[in-house]
C-alpha cells in the first residue's frame, strides 16, 4: 500500500504558491495550502488541487509570527497522528520597495520577518518529523535579488540572500537523513507581485524575452521535490529567462 505523502506550501493561495500547489497535487502529494487572510482565493487553490486528482486542507497561520506557525503546525499533526510532512515549500513572501534612503523601519522589518523569519518559523517545527522518517525535502523561494542584489530591494535582497544562506548551512546538516534543502530563484515570473511593474520596458533586458509563469516555476519545484532530485541539495536553482548578473 502507498503512502499519504504530504507537501506544505506556504503562501499557497495564488501565484506561484498556487502553481506548486497544483502540480505537487498531480504528483499524489495531499497539499497543505497556507494562507494568512484571502480565504475565498484559499478555497480556489483547493479546488484546483482536488481538480488536479489530490486532495488537500487549508492551514491558516501568519508565517510570521513564530507562536502561530508552531501552533498550527502542532495541530496538524495532533489530527494527523503518524502523518508526516515530507515536503515543505518556503514560498510566502513580499516585496516592499524603496530606495534604502527612503525606506523605513516597517518596511525593512517586515520583509525581513515574513521571508526569513517565515522559515525559521515553518521549517524547526516539521525538522523533526522528516529527520525521523529519514526522507524530506525543503524547497525555499528565494529571488535573482537574493544573488545579484536589487536597487531599490535593500529589504527584499537581504532576506532572500539570507535564505539562500539559510540553504546552503541546513542542507549540511542534514543530508545524511536524506533530506535535501535547495533554493529556487526566479528572476520576473507573471503573479500579482510583478502586475505593477513595467512589463513591457523590463521584458528587454530579459534574454527569453518574456516574464515567467508560475507553473514553470512549480515544474522545477516538483522536480526538486521528486526522488531524481535525490543527490542535489544546498542547490540555488534560478529560473530567469537567461537574466542574470
Ligand atoms: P504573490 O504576491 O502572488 O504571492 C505571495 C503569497 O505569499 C501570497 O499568497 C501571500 O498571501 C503570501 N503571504 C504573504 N505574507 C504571508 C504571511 N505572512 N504568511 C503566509 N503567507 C503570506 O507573489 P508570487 O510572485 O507568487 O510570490 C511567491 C514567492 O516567489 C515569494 O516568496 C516571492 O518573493 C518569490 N518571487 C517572485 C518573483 C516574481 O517575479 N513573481 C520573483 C522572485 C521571487
Amino acid at each position: 500500500m502507498e503512502e499519504i505523502r504530504y507537501a506544505l506550501v506556504t503562501g499557497g493561495s495564488r501565484g506561484i504558491g498556487k502553481a506548486v500547489a497544483v502540480r505537487l497535487a498531480k504528483d499524489g502529494y495531499k497539499v497543505l495550502i497556507n494562507y494568512v487572510s484571502n480565504e475565498d482565493a484559499a478555497k480556489t487553490a483547493l479546488e484546483a488541487v482536488r481538480e488536479a486528482g489530490s486532495d488537500g486542507e487549508l492551514i491558516r497561520f501568519d508565517v510570521a509570527d513564530p507562536a502561530a506557525s508552531a501552533e498550527a503546525i502542532q495541530a496538524w499533526q495532533s489530527k494527523h497522528p503518524g502523518e508526516v510532512i515530507s515536503v515543505l515549500v518556503n514560498n510566502a513572501g513580499i516585496r516592499n520597495d524603496n530606495l534604502m534612503m527612503r525606506m523605513n523601519y516597517e518596511d525593512w522589518k517586515k520583509v525581513i520577518d515574513i521571508t526569513l523569519d517565515g522559515f525559521y518559523n515553518t521549517t524547526k517545527p516539521l525538522l523533526k518529523g522528516m529527520i525521523s522518517n529519514r526522507w524530506g525535502r525543503i524547497i525555499n523561494i528565494a529571488s535573482l535579488s537574493g544573488i545579484r542584489g536589487m536597487a531599490g530591494q535593500t529589504n527584499y535582497s537581504a532576506a532572500k540572500g539570507g535564505l539562500i544562506s539559510a540553504t546552503k548551512a541546513l542542507a549540511q546538516e542534514i543530508a545524511k537523513r536524506n533530506i535535501t534543502v535547495n533554493a529556487v530563484a526566479p528572476g520576473f515570473i507573471r503573479t500579482d507581485m510583478t502586475e505593477d511593474l513595467p512589463q513591457d520596458e523590463l521584458r528587454k533586458m530579459i534574454p527569453s524575452g518574456r516574464f515567467g509563469e508560475a507553473e514553470e516555476v512549480a515544474d522545477l519545484v516538483a522536480f526538486l521535490a521528486s526522488e531524481n532530485a535525490s543527490y542535489i541539495t544546498g542547490e540555488v536553482i534560478s529560473i530567469n529567462g537567461g537574466l542574470y548578473t
